[in-house]
């Protein structure tokens, strides 16, 4: 196997500017999210001196409580949750930083409380009058929440002072949806304070997928329909729906990871080059891409699209429960766990090259890459290798667990005879920039507090995304699914998956490990 030459730099803090002053408001701090991801992720920021000093959290719940119980559960929960070794000088400083209003999310009295909070914080850790919301709560109260924020007067933008609301996903759960809440949030505040997150762009190697783009000359010439044949987006989980059935039962794999996470993957795949990175002038083209894909017809989402639900089966030799079994789904559920779809981008960049994309729970690796398959060559000189046992050349972008980025080719094989082998070249990350412990959502928050949206979801590309799924939610539902499970839990997928790549004379790249 060939081996991309491995350098022995070692790895380096990150560079970059120290956040605004601020305070960061979190509505949902009793939530999975904030033990696991945001509190260890602005510890990480902390350390390596990328948070101002001028900094505080006040977290908004249900559950009462005072600053002092939130500070100790905080901390035994970063005990768990921490990526790296703990300085406990520097937790000792944040955990001070730690503020606790308790109150119902459609009590405007929470917001009263949550106001006179701030006041008193902004003076003792002198934030600046900066404020961003981060919104970690059911979907359901994003809109009323920024409502009531702003009637209080804490949306308000004066005297040079930021306030932001960080979003999370489900932006709505289709487009009529995603539409009113976009409506009902620009209606009290600006897009600009609005921040609608979609965690996969933290992500090193998708943000990398521009810098691979970009920042390479090489790549950019062949990066268009004359040598690509075909793209695969697969998003592969180990995971069943865990502890989160009850949600997941009315979102399904399609709601879930399309229109957001996949749509992120294939709009930087092969959007335009920006004019600059500059957060409107990257959005414009990833905006015009996803404007690009066509639209499903009713025949297009029976022929182009499969869905699946795992039943029960073995992973690592162990038995797993059917998705049907699962804490908080109905024995009957119709709701999908696998999503395989074929679409079209009609730009002059790629008419006519098929984008392939799955991704599913319980397949047997935790997967994801983009794999960009180049047409063959025009003819071939070899006769001891059959045409068709020639493997094209596919780079594959490894977004995770493996990190890095490989190239397929064919090779002479050592011997007398003209005979051809398949090798890879391959760049893993770890081996030259070295594991910096990371949540995943540092990047974010730091470009949140710094007034960077690059990375975040405008109105239009959200309703974008929803508008290439619609069709087919409306399909599914008007023709509910009729032999679920389809797949047993540790398999691909099912069958129909395979099949709509066989039809084309094409198969998936399934990565093992
Ligand atoms: C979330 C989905 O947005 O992304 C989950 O709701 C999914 O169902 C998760 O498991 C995958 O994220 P990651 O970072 O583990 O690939």
């Amino acid at each position: 196997m060939a081996q991309a030459q491995t350098l022995t730099t070692p790895a380096r803090p990150r560079v970059g500017r120290t956040a605004d002053p601020c305070v960061m408001v979190i509505f949902g701090v009793s939530g999975d999210l904030t033990r696991r991801k945001l509190i260890p992720a602005l510890y990480n920021l902390a350390s390596q001196q990328l948070l101002s000093r001028e900094f505080a959290v006040v977290g908004v719940g249900r559950a009462p409580m005072t600053s002092d119980q939130a500070r100790q559960k905080l901390s035994e929960d970063f005990k768990q949750y921490a990526t790296g070794a703990v300085d406990p000088d520097l937790w000792e400083w944040f955990v001070r930083r730690l503020h606790y209003v308790s109150g119902d999310f459609d009590d405007p009295n929470t917001y009263t409380a949550l106001k006179e909070t701030l006041g008193k914080v902004e003076k003792d850790h002198s934030t600046h009058g900066n404020a961003f919301f981060y919104l970690a709560t059911a979907p359901d109260y994003f809109g009323p929440i920024v409502e009531h924020l702003t009637a209080v007067g804490l949306m308000t933008e004066e005297s040079g002072h930021w306030r932001r609301v960080v979003i999370e996903k489900p932006f709505g759960r289709d487009l009529d949806s995603a539409r009113a809440l976009n409506q009902q949030l620009l209606k009290v505040i600006g897009e600009q304070q609005i921040y609608r997150i979609d965690h996969y762009l933290g992500k090193e190697t998708v943000q990398n997928i521009l810098a691979f783009r970009f920042a390479n000359g090489i790549f950019e010439p062949i990066w268009n329909r004359r040598y690509i044949d075909h793209i695969q987006i697969s998003v592969g989980e180990v995971v069943g729906v865990e502890s989160r059935g009850g949600y997941y039962d009315h979102a399904g794999a399609l709601r879930d990871m399309v229109p957001n996470h996949i749509m992120q993957l294939i709009s930087l795949t092969t959007m335009e080059p920006p004019i600059s990175f500059d957060a409107n002038a990257v959005r414009d083209e990833q905006a015009k891409i996803l404007h690009a894909i066509q639209p499903y017809t009713s025949e297009d989402v029976l022929s182009k699209t499969v869905r699946g639900q795992y039943g029960e089966g073995t992973m690592n030799g162990q038995r797993v429960p059917a998705y049907r079994s699962e804490q908080g789904v109905p024995p009957d559920s119709r709701t999908e766990t696998y999503v395989a779809m074929k679409l079209l981008i009609d730009n002059w960049r790629w008419a006519g090259v098929p984008f392939y994309l799955r991704t599913g729970k319980r397949l047997p690796s935790r997967n994801t890459h983009v794999v960009i398959e180049f047409r063959r060559a025009p003819f071939v000189l070899f006769r001891e290798t059959q045409v068709e046992d020639l493997v094209p050349n596919q780079l594959v972008l490894h977004i995770q667990p493996e990190e890095g980025i490989s190239l397929r080719f064919a090779a002479k094989t050592p011997g007398p005879a003209m005979k051809l082998g398949v090798v890879d070249m391959d760049f893993e990350y770890a081996d030259y920039f070295g594991q910096n412990p990371s949540t995943g959502y540092e990047r974010l928050l730091h470009d949140c507090m710094i007034g960077d949206a690059t990375l975040f979801q405008r109105a239009d590309m959200v309703e974008a995304g929803w508008s290439i799924v619609n069709p087919v939610l409306d399909v599914w539902k008007a023709l509910p699914p009729r032999n679920f499970p389809n797949y047993p839990s540790g398999c691909w997928g099912p069958k129909e998956s395979d099949e709509l790549m066989e039809r084309d004379g094409r198969r998936w790249r399934n990565f093992e490990k």
